[in-house]
Order: structure tokens, then C-alpha cells, then sequence
């Protein structure tokens, strides 16, 4: 009955036109609803937006700004939308500029591992050489290098890694200002060793202008100018990692069996520690997920893992990429475990000169009388001689 006599007034309604009006009426509320609360949004995100002006402005000026000087300046969010910007974050990305962060090594091995699939950069790169140094905390001969790289910026990258409570800076002038990377405890001789010349690679490998990189040591010194090793380097065709077979109780019998069946006495190398390595190189090495936990738990002291892990790891896995032989000329002729240091005294033209030609070996498959670029280990002491001799001899810049 009643539901009847509704829909009778319905058709009445309707064809009174009745019902018409009233869906307009409805309608036109719910918009100026619509509009009120959107109004009162813009409103209310306006105000936050000037009262942090004034709150901004207040300590320098007791009159606040008009709304209308406000208005004038642009919106936050509207930055996100400058192209401009997304250049910025390329160059960033290809060549962070501040070398501290907060990854952990597992997150920096994963980010440093990446290669990009297209061979062609979009950018112009100058290739560099990278530096490291793996160090406890001031570098006692910086002073020799400080000349070595004047005049070279742009071909170079410097990274430092020290004892984590080094924190001294030099001034803003050094080439070794900013170039600490976050750093751990080094064990010599132990796998920490190991991390921190992974953890120098990683970090190096972040700019991808880098393509050779140059494990050093704060013993170590330079043989040639800059140019001279910058050109032996960059136009090598493979890189200085020594790797040989070493009978003795002192090479094979380091050899943990339980590193078997992964790695096998074989496959067993050892080599010096002071590497250099192409991008290519440097990547495979970062990325190692397979042979470095067998060293860890199998190689300790008398197995050193930095005379083991890399020697071994780059015959396994690429053993073309190296010459190897290491451009880091050491004096091992006192015998025992530690090779000779260089004192004040031991330092003169002749004897740099016989390290710089007195060895014959292969560069790029032609005989070469450049083998060794870099010589180690010389004493704090003897940077007055070296400072004296090594401008002129080596051919620094003036
Ligand atoms: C984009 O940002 C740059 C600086 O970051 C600025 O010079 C340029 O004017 C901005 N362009 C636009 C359209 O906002
Ligand atoms: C590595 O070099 C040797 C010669 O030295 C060659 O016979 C071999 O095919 C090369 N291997 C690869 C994977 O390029
Ligand atoms: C380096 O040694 C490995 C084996 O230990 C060998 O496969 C490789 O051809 C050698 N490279 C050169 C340049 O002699
Ligand atoms: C290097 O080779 C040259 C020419 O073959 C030879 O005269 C010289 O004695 C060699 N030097 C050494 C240290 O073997
Ligand atoms: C390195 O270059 C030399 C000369 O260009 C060439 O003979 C040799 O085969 C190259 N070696 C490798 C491993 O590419
Ligand atoms: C570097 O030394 C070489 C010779 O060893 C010399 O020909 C060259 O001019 C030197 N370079 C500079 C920039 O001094």
C-alpha cells in the first residue's frame, strides 16, 4: 500500500518537474561543500607555510613579511619538478662528492658492484688513477706527495684509510684534505687486513671515473713523476697483482685442507699484498661472496690472508686480467718475515736509480725496463733526503 502510493507521488512529482529541481539544489550543496573544505585546506596549509616565514624572519625583522612577499617565493615541492636537478643526482651518483657515508660494508660491496650494461658513458670521463692508502694514521712522507700530485688534479683520486680514531684534517690546501674513508680496526695479517683493502676498492669504485686503483702503504714512495706512472698504468693492458707458486713450507704449506674441494692445493698462490688493479679487476674482487669466507675461517696467522686471498682468488677467477707481478718494488734479501727499512742514510741517487732501471720484465707483452713504479719501506726519516733528491731525479714538476 504505502509503497505503492510513493512511487504514485514519484511520477507525480517528476512529471511536475519537481524532483528536477531538487537533484540541482543537492547537487549545487555538495559542491559548495566540496569547495568550502578544499578552501579550508589551502587555507590552513598556507598558514603553516607563512607562519614558518615569520617564525624564519622574526629574529631579523619585528615587522613579519606581508602575505604577499611570501606568495612571491616558490613553493618548496616545486623544486622536484627542476631537470636540472636530476643532472645534479647523475653527477652525484657517478662521483659522490663527500666520501663519508653510513653504509655498512655488506651495503657497499652490493652498491660498488654494480656495472653499467651500456659500454658508452653519457658523460665525458677523464679516467683516473685512485690511490689508496692503507694506513694507521698520519702519512709521515706526505710531503713528497703532496709534490708528486701538484699540478696533476683531475687525474687522480686519493683514499685514505686509518685506524677509526684517526681523525686529524689536514689543512684545506693538501690533497689529502676530506679523503679519509669510514674506517675499522686492521689486524696485520688477518682478514681485517682484507676488508679494509676491500673496503678501499669499494669506495674508490663509487666514481666511475676511476680506472686503475693503486694499493700503498705510508712506507711507500714513488719512483717516477706522475705523468710517468699515470701513462704506465692507464695504457696497460693488464694489472700488477703478483701471484706465483711457492713450494715451500712457507707457500704450500700454508694450505688448509679444509678449504678442499672449493679451493684445492692447485689452485693455491701466494703474492705480495701491494696490488694494482683495473676497474675490471677491482670489481671481480669486491664482488667475491665464494672464496673469501673459506680464507677467513681457514687462513690465520702463520697463513697470512693478505699474502693468500688475493693471489689465489685471481687465478681462480681471472687469471688474464694480471701480469702477475706487483709494481711495488720491497727488499726481502735480509731474510726473515719483514723486509728491510729504509733510514736517512740509505737514501741516494744511486740506489733509487737502481730500483727505477735495474730490472728487466714484460709491459704489455714487449720487454720493459720500467718494473717497478713505487718502492717501500722508507723510514719517517727519510723524507729531508727524499724531499732533496727526488724532485730533480724523478722529474717532478717545478
Ligand atoms: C633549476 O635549478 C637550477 C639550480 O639548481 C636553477 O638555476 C634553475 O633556474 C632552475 N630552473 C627552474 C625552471 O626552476
Ligand atoms: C688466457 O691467456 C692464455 C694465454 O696466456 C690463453 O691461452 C687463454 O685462452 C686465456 N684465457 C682467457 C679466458 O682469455
Ligand atoms: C699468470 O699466472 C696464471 C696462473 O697462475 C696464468 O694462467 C697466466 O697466464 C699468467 N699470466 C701471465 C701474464 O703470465
Ligand atoms: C735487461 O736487459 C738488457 C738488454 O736485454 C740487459 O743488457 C740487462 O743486463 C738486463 N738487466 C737485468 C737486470 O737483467
Ligand atoms: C696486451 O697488449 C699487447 C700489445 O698491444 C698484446 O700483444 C697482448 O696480447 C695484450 N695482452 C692482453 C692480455 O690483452
Ligand atoms: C716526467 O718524467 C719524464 C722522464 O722520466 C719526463 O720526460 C717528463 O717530462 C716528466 N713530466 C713532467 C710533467 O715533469
Amino acid at each position: 500500500m504505502l509503497v505503492n502510493e510513493l512511487s504514485i507521488r514519484i511520477r507525480k512529482e517528476v512529471r511536475d518537474g519537481r524532483f528536477q529541481v531538487a537533484t540541482t539544489i543537492v547537487f549545487c550543496l555538495s559542491i559548495a561543500f566540496l569547495l568550502l573544505v578544499v578552501g579550508m585546506i589551502i587555507n590552513d596549509h598556507f598558514k603553516k607555510f607563512v607562519i614558518y616565514e615569520d617564525l624564519h624572519f622574526s629574529p631579523l625583522n619585528a615587522f613579519p613579511p606581508l602575505y604577499s612577499s611570501s606568495v612571491s617565493s616558490p613553493h618548496p615541492y616545486m623544486r622536484q619538478c627542476n631537470s636540472s636537478d636530476a643532472i645534479h643526482e647523475l653527477k652525484e651518483w657517478i662521483s659522490p662528492k663527500d666520501l663519508w657515508h653510513s653504509m655498512s660494508d655488506e651495503e657497499l660491496m652490493w652498491r660498488a658492484s654494480m656495472v653499467p650494461r651500456i659500454i658508452e658513458y653519457p658523460f665525458s670521463r677523464t679516467r683516473k688513477v685512485a690511490f689508496m692508502f692503507l694506513t694507521r694514521g698520519r702519512l709521515p712522507l706526505a710531503p713528497l706527495w703532496e709534490l708528486f700530485f701538484n699540478g696533476h688534479e683531475g687525474l687522480f683520486s686519493i683514499y685514505l684509510h686509518t685506524l677509526p680514531e684517526f681523525t686529524h684534517e689536514p689543512p684545506e690546501s693538501s690533497v689529502f684534505y676530506k679523503r679519509r674513508i669510514p674506517s675499522k680496526l686492521v689486524q696485520w695479517g688477518r682478514a681485517t687486513m682484507i676488508d679494509a683493502e676491500r673496503r678501499l676498492l669499494a669506495n674508490a669504485l663509487l666514481d666511475f671515473s676511476n680506472e686503475r686503483f693503486v694499493l700503498l702503504s705510508e712506507t711507500c714512495i714513488p719512483l717516477f713523476n706522475f705523468s710517468t706512472i699515470y701513462n704506465y698504468l692507464i695504457n696497460s693492458n693488464q694489472s700488477f697483482l703478483s701471484t706465483f707458486d711457492d713450494p715451500r713450507p712457507i707457500g704450500r704449506g700454508r694450505y688448509n685442507k679444509r678449504m678442499w674441494p672449493t679451493i684445492t692445493l692447485s689452485d693455491w698462490r701466494k703474492g705480495s699484498q701491494w696490488f694494482e688493479a683495473n676497474r675490471e679487476l677491482a670489481i671481480a674482487i669486491i664482488s667475491d661472496v665464494t672464496y673469501y669466507p673459506i680464507f677467513r675461517n681457514h687462513c690465520m696467522p702463520p697463513c697470512y690472508m693478505d699474502e693468500h686471498y688475493l693471489p689465489t682468488l685471481v687465478t681462480k677467477v681471472c687469471p688474464n686480467l694480471t701480469s702477475n707481478r706487483t709494481i711495488t718494488w720491497t727488499d726481502w734479501s735480509g731474510g726473515g718475515s719483514h723486509p728491510n727499512m729504509f733510514k736517512r742514510n740509505d737514501v741516494n741517487k744511486g740506489f733509487l736509480e737502481s730500483i727505477r732501471s735495474g730490472f728487466n720484465c714484460t709491459y704489455n707483452s714487449e720487454m720493459s725496463s720500467i718494473c717497478f713504479l713505487f718502492a717501500r719501506k722508507f723510514h719517517p726519516n727519510t723524507l729531508q733526503p727524499l724531499l732533496m733528491i727526488a724532485p730533480k731525479l724523478l722529474g717532478f714538476n717545478p
